[in-house]
């Protein structure tokens, strides 16, 4: 990890933007929150990634958040090009002031760069392989840049480091870990799989019932999340033999059914005003 963080800090002094990449689902739990030190005073375009799988209702609420906390932050699915046109133009303004200080300095204009810095799982890759598109050429023998890292030029005349910095979350509480896990940022060895699927079913019977018993067909929501494990359990024929409810099994169904957004479009999280 100390090695992922110094890759972070030693390309930075090679971009104009870092682009922090977090969950929308849980847009506090998934940001390092060592991340405003790291970068110093460094232009930041905040993307919050796996929008389509958030509610857009509290979606709007972060980036309202976000922007009266005076960050830039964009909503994206990096998995859907069309969510991201607005980035390369975003990037390029929050670029502008570092590159006329370069011209003014040097007399050689030159493009924008940027890399992109995230926790594990956030969708990196899937940004990159996206802005990028199918035509992968390196960039190389620009100003400014001697060393052996592989920059991308894309389309929009700018250029992107093709390599994430890997940022670890920080998991302060019990809570933290069990969002992080849940929307599959951690693995899923760090806590079982029934107590992250409980945890879960709290959070969903708090904030979306509706969604809840309208996916697993409930009249009503028991008032226990275990009975609640149970129902589902039954529901989705995870049965042991006997007939006994496959806790695991029921648990690892109900995960996969919220992570794939077949629930509905959830967030974990409210920005705390
Ligand atoms: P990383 O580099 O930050 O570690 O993340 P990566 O791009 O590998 O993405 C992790 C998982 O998240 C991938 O799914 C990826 O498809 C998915 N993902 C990334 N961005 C989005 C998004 O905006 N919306 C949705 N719904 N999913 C997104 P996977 O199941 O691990 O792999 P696969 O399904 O792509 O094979």
């Amino acid at each position: 990890m100390v090695k992922a963080r110094r890759m972070v800090s030693e390309h930075l002094q090679l971009v104009d933007v870092v682009v922090e990449l977090i969950d929308a689902r849980i847009p506090a739990a998934s940001r390092n929150p060592e991340i405003g030190k790291l970068i110093g005073g460094k232009p930041r375009l905040i993307l919050l990634n796996k929008a389509d799988l958030a509610d857009p209702v509290v979606t709007r609420q972060w980036l309202d958040f976000f922007q009266e906390s005076g960050d830039t932050a964009l909503a994206v699915a990096a998995s859907d090009s069309g969510s991201l046109k607005a980035v390369p133009l975003t990037v390029s303004s929050l670029a502008k002031p570092a590159l006329e200080k370069w011209q003014a300095k040097r007399r050689l204009p030159r493009a924008p760069r940027l890399m992109i810095v995230g926790i594990p799982n956030v969708g990196k890759s899937t940004l990159i392989n996206r802005l990028v598109g199918k035509k992968r050429l390196t960039v190389a023998d620009r100003p400014g840049v001697t060393r052996k890292e592989q920059w991308v030029r894309l389309r929009e005349d700018l250029d992107l480091l093709d390599m994430p910095g890997i940022l670890m979350p920080r998991i302060g509480d019990e809570e933290v870990g069990l969002k992080l896990a849940a929307t599959g940022a951690i693995s899923d060895a760090v806590f079982s799989i029934e107590a992250v699927t409980l945890y879960l079913l709290g959070r969903l019977s708090n904030l979306y019932p509706g969604l809840l018993c309208k996916r697993f067909q409930l009249n009503n929501l028991p008032d226990d999340v275990t009975n609640l494990l149970q129902e589902i359990g039954i529901r989705r024929g995870a049965l042991l033999a006997g007939g006994k409810v496959d806790t695991l099994r029921a648990a690892q169904q109900c995960l996969d059914e919220f992570r794939d957004g077949r629930i509905g479009r959830i967030s974990l999280e409210l920005p705390n005003r």
